[in-house]
């Protein structure tokens, strides 16, 4: 397999992480896992295996540990990396703030710098588009809309980290960066083989309905009832989570195509807001399942509504999603009953 090809994905057994790999293979890519499975199972390795055919090389490490990740850039000549290993649930980071700047800002710092030493040209970031806050007048946000202070310790980690890519851009480093602002991730893989493996109670509204549907969990909380929207439920841009990995791919395209020092950054999401009790009517139509569902207050911090303006991301890495929202619900709740079946 010439360099070219050589994609190491931190953080590539995870949600985002492990449907990318698959993309990254069907558009024939080589990519190289590191993943210490915090997060995630290592039965996702199998589920990997089943849909690609072929053994994916991986790496059970800390991304945080400089001196084991150094044996990845040590064993293989790489092009390009995906940089997906951190914590994501908002509600943790207030309460142990530490762990998410050791993780996302450390992880981040540690992996950068072993791309300067090993002059690694691509480098791909897993932003988030907490970057924007609470969007002011216009809901539907695009890259130029203004950057807002972070309301938790792990929004902050993704604004400091596009931050920490600008000043070493800044620098001159030889490097050409993009960094990706995701609206909300849903679904599974169509085969029901990979999916959300949430530990513990989902922080997360899909695998919240699917794991309520499937018995796990009693009962769904919809949080908050009289929002300034048309049903009074808060408003997101739910996109299928194989089109977001979709566009990693051609991320890693664009960025081999571009002269070293380029930095940028682009929404990744379908630009159509879906209120809550949107989704949980659609679930039930889509499944004909009956779910359990009551209204609860308010969660701290939540924003009302945002979406995605999507011109950029067509114009940049010429991509547009492929699946519709109801695939999504679709995938996610085969993924769940399979799930069920092999419990
Ligand atoms: N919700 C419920 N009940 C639940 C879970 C969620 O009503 O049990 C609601 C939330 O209040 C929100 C919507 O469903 O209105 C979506 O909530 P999610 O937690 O699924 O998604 P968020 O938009 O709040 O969070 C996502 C990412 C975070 C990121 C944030 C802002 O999961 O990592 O977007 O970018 F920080």
């Amino acid at each position: 397999m010439t360099r070219e090809k050589n994609v190491l994905v931190t953080g590539g057994a995870g949600y985002i992480g492990s449907h990318t790999i698959v993309q990254l293979v069907e558009n024939g890519f080589n990519p190289i896992i590191a993943d210490d499975f915090r997060n995630s199972d290592i039965s996702v390795l199998k589920g990997l295996e089943q849909i690609t055919g072929r053994k994916i090389v991986h790496y059970d490490l800390d991304v945080c540990n400089y001196i084991e990740l150094k044996s990845i850039f040590k064993n293989h000549s790489i092009a390009g990396v995906i940089h997906f290993a951190a914590d994501k649930a908002v509600g943790e980071s207030v309460s142990n703030p530490l762990k998410y700047y050791k993780n996302n800002i450390g992880g981040l710092v540690n992996v950068l710098e072993l791309c300067s030493e090993f002059e690694i040209e691509n480098f791909v970031f897993s932003s988030s588009c907490t970057v924007y806050g609470e969007p002011k007048e216009e809901k539907e946000v695009s890259e130029s809309t203004p950057l807002s202070k972070a309301n938790s310790p792990y929004g902050n980690t993704k604004l400091v980290g596009e931050q920490i890519l600008l000043d070493l851009h800044n620098s001159g480093a030889r490097m050409n960066i993009l960094s990706l602002r995701y609206f909300n991730p849903i679904g599974a893989h169509p085969s029901g083989l990979i999916g959300e493996l949430p530990v513990g109670k989902p922080n997360n509204l899909l695998p919240y309905v699917t794991q309520t549907a499937i018995g796990k969990q009693n009962e769904l909380t919809v949080f908050g009832k009289d929002y300034p929207t048309p049903d009074g439920t808060c408003i997101r841009d739910y996109i299928h989570v194989c089109d977001l990995a979709e566009a990693h791919v051609k991320a890693i395209l664009l960025l081999q195509q571009k002269e070293s020092n380029f930095i940028d950054q682009v929404n990744i999401g379908t630009g159509k807001g879906t209120s809550v009790l949107e989704i949980i009517n659609s679930f039930e139509r889509l499944t004909g399942e009956k779910l359990n569902w009551k209204f609860g207050p308010r969660r701290e911090g939540d924003v009302v509504e945002i979406y995605a303006n999507v011109s950029k991301s067509f114009e940049l890495l010429n991509w547009k999603c492929k699946y519709t929202f109801e695939d999504a619900i679709e995938h996610a709740w085969s993924w769940e009953k399979n799930l069920a079946q092999h419990a």
